[in-house]
């Protein structure tokens, strides 16, 4: 596989073509960011433990059945992916309460859920992602119907497969956050980015204390040595 010019140049990470139409190369930067991107540092190692993590997870999801853009890591920073043309939403599937559900509903955070909660958000940054239903997404020509549905049950199938796997590594899955495109090559719904301590959050079963990004969002400090505590666990699961 060859990398070729690069052709999105995100905050957080960037799009290479390669010499195969339907596959590109992400590349993980070290910049992170918060508060959809007022609050910004350059976290060294970041970038590298979220390829890994996510290739990882992605990974596992694929031999599951469950269609993902992941193909093969690249290098340490890089993954090569399947192409695919974004659909601007994102799915929230949420086991407890936190965030912005604790925010916006006035439940404290850590609250156990009767049920699993998935959100719908539109992917729009100049709107600040808000939450919308299955019917704006419709109407706003995201995404048909038949897709919602397809992409609400990946998301519960992928829930079904990661909750019970962090729990194997003492770690609650309180949430996470997956987008969704169109495989270039056949059209297929997969999921599209990555799935991270960037984009969930974990637990420590024991101390209580997450191991993702909510340790930047909320000033806790050691974030990249929370990251580093996620990929250690998961290699154990090869052990
Ligand atoms: P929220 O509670 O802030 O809505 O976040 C829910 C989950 O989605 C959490 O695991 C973090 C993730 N997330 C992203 O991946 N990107 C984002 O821009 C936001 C706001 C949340
Ligand atoms: N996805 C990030 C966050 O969770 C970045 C952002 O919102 O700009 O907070």
């Amino acid at each position: 596989m060859q990398k070729r010019e690069l052709i999105f140049d995100g905050n957080e990470k960037q799009v290479f073509a390669t010499d195969d139409p339907h596959k590109v190369i992400f590349r993980y930067k070290d910049v992170t960011l918060a508060f959809d991107s007022i609050k910004r540092a350059v976290l060294r190692g970041k970038g590298t433990l979220d390829n890994k993590i996510s290739a990882i997870l992605l990974g596992y999801l694929n031999r599951e059945g469950i269609h993902t853009h992941f193909v093969e890591l690249f290098s340490e920073r890089e993954q090569i992916c399947r192409k695919i043309e974004i659909i601007p939403l994102e799915v929230v599937v949420r086991n407890r309460v936190a965030g912005s559900m604790s925010r916006n509903l006035g439940i404290p955070e850590g609250t156990f859920l009767r049920n699993v909660v998935y959100e719908l958000k539109y992917n729009n940054d100049a709107l600040g992602d808000p939450l919308i239903n299955e019917h704006h997404a419709v109407a706003l020509g995201l995404a048909t119907y038949d897709e919602l549905r397809r992409m609400l049950d990946v998301a519960r199938r992928a829930n079904d497969l990661l909750k019970p796997l962090f729990e194997r590594l003492d770690i609650d899955l309180v949430d996470f956050k997956i987008e969704f495109g169109r495989a270039s090559d056949n059209g297929d719904i997969i999921i599209s980015d990555e799935i991270s301590p960037d984009t969930s959050r974990l637990w420590d079963r024991r101390t209580k204390e997450p191991l993702d990004k909510d340790r930047f969002r909320m000033d806790l400090g050691n974030v990249v040595a929370g990251y580093e505590e996620v990929y250690k666990r998961l290699l154990t699961l090869n052990d």
